[in-house]
């Protein structure tokens, strides 16, 4: 029988301990579905003020740094038996808030150094393993926050096999190239072919430049990342690092989002009991100070309040939409802008738009159950999970066909809904239009409750579940480990 593999798994946010988006789902349920697959995985995050208030986590080492000593601490995920490591410094044990940004919105100025720090002491941890008695056959980096991990990695002469996986390549972590030395990264890394990009220090490129292998989070993204338009000034190298690149889709954690037997909303229902699913979106409307209607079309969004999301297309098409016999419901926090313009809908159509700014779990569930459609007219979406906690909810997803979403929706036709397949609304482009029409023509399929009934069941019935993902995985690790102690991806 052949040992477990061992995986370091980096990140920068992880559910439950420390959220912003989908990538703290993502670090949170992909290592306990991977720990399943007979994987021992250990999750190393930023000691973050907030997480370490939550745990107690005993320091397994000490390791110095470019900015004096970091104390590795280990725990465990909550409520589960992936152990945990954090990386106890100053800059982030001293820290309250967002991980990134500080209470007017901007990002930490000395964030370079957090992270960097945080990819360091990792590596060193790794290099001097004989402190914490472990081996690794894999490291696994996600998004800017470790792309210089494996630089460092490379800098202590460490073959161990690393993986980067993009959940988002709009976010690159771009700095002054003063940072290279300051980082004390080695200085063969600063070219063209390494860390540098036009003539700034790039942490994304770390990871590219540096894996062995790259990931991304759905097949789709994975080939828009390779043309210019997706590929924000990155597309060339990911194009010549295409062999080395695969799309594997997310998944989602299946007991947290059950709406079976879901803690945190109104009613729990089934595919088979789909009728009490009306409960929540009667205890949402009367939560947000809508008229309460059994009837009316509810049409939900939760998110980053950014132009990645389409945001901007949703509160354009309000005028339009509130002529239509339709709720609007939406979550989010995010550009002033998008907040200041959803208040101002909020107080116009008090009787039709009902809206919370500000980031809430526990609504986010209930908009879920209680919302008949989930727009999601996202200019760009690697994987993107809302459309899948919606699908395992009922409520029918209307997307624009871009990365992710182009492969978890599938599009109502006559067609698929003749095949049974259908499971959601396509935009036929990305624009204000479009939304309004996908939107006509979900609810004339709401006036058909068969039809609305069929797509719900097809939707409820979509496996996406976290073993298919953890299964690719596994495959990739088991591939990549066999090739330990060979050079690394340059
Ligand atoms: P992204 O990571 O780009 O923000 P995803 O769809 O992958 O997009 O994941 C977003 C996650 O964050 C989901 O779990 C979603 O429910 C959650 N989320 C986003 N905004 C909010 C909010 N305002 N309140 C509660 N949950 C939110
Ligand atoms: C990013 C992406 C989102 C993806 C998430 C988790 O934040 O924007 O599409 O689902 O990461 O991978």
């Amino acid at each position: 029988m052949s040992r477990k593999l061992r995986v370091l798994f980096a990140a920068s946010e992880a559910y439950p301990l420390i959220k912003t988006g989908g990538l703290a789902d993502v670090a949170g349920f992909l290592p306990l579905a991977l720990q399943d697959l007979g994987v021992e995985v250990i999750v190393a995050l930023p000691g973050y003020a907030r997480v370490l208030e939550q745990l107690k986590a005993r320091v397994i080492a000490y390791v110095s740094t470019f900015r004096g000593y970091a104390l590795i601490r280990e725990s465990r995920l909550p409520n589960s038996k992936v152990r945990l490591w954090l990386v106890d410094h100053p800059l982030f044990s001293e820290r309250h808030g967002n991980p990134y940004l500080n209470d007017e919105g901007e990002e930490w100025p000395d964030n370079p150094i957090r992270f960097g720090l945080f990819n360091q002491a990792l590596a060193r941890v790794l290099a001097h393993r004989t402190a914490i008695g472990h081996k690794f056959d894999l490291v696994h980096c996600n998004d800017w926050q470790t792309g210089l991990l494996p630089v460092y990695m490379h800098q202590e002469q460490l073959v161990t096999p690393t993986i980067f996986t993009i959940h988002n390549l709009a976010y690159q972590g771009i700095y002054p190239a003063s940072y290279h030395a300051e980082l004390a990264l080695p200085p063969s890394s600063w070219s063209h072919d390494g860390v540098e990009f036009h003539h700034m220090l790039s942490f994304i490129k770390g990871g590219l430049v540096y894996a062995d292998r790259i990931t991304t989070v759905s097949p789709s993204y994975a080939e828009e990342i390779k043309h210019d338009e997706f590929g924000y000034g990155l597309s060339g190298l990911l194009l010549y690092r295409s062999d080395d690149l695969i799309g594997i889709i997310n998944g989602i954690d299946t007991k947290t989002w059950n709406p079976a037997t879901d803690p945190l909303i109104a009613a729990t229902y089934d595919a088979e009991h789909l009728d009490r699913k009306v409960e929540n979106k009667l205890a949402l409307q009367r939560q947000l100070g809508l008229p309460e209607d059994p009837d009316v079309m509810l049409l939900g969004n939760v998110g980053r309040m950014v132009e990645q999301k389409g945001i901007d297309l949703i509160l354009d098409a309000l005028p339009a939409l509130v002529r239509q016999p339709v709720q609007i419901v939406i979550e989010g926090s995010g550009e002033a802008r998008f907040e200041t313009r959803l208040a101002e809908a909020m107080s116009q159509w008090p009787d039709r738009v009902g809206g919370v700014i500000g980031y809430d779990e526990t609504l986010a569930h209930l908009i879920e159950a209680g919302a008949d459609a989930f727009l999601m007219p996202s200019r760009f979406e690697p994987c993107g999970l809302n459309q899948m906690y919606s699908q395992a909810y009922g409520t029918l997803p209307i997307v624009y066909p871009t990365g992710g979403l182009r492969d978890t929706v599938v599009d109502a036709t006559e067609q698929t809904i003749a095949d049974g397949t259908a499971t959601g609304f396509w935009m036929d482009s990305l624009s204000r239009s479009a939304l309004e029409r996908a939107v006509t023509e979900a609810l004339a399929r709401y006036r058909e409750p068969s039809v609305w009934r069929q797509l719900q069941t097809t939707a409820m019935g979509q496996d996406f579940s976290w073993k298919h993902s953890a299964k690719e995985y596994l495959r990739l690790y088991r591939g990549l480990s066999r090739m330990a102690g060979t050079a690394g991806g340059r």
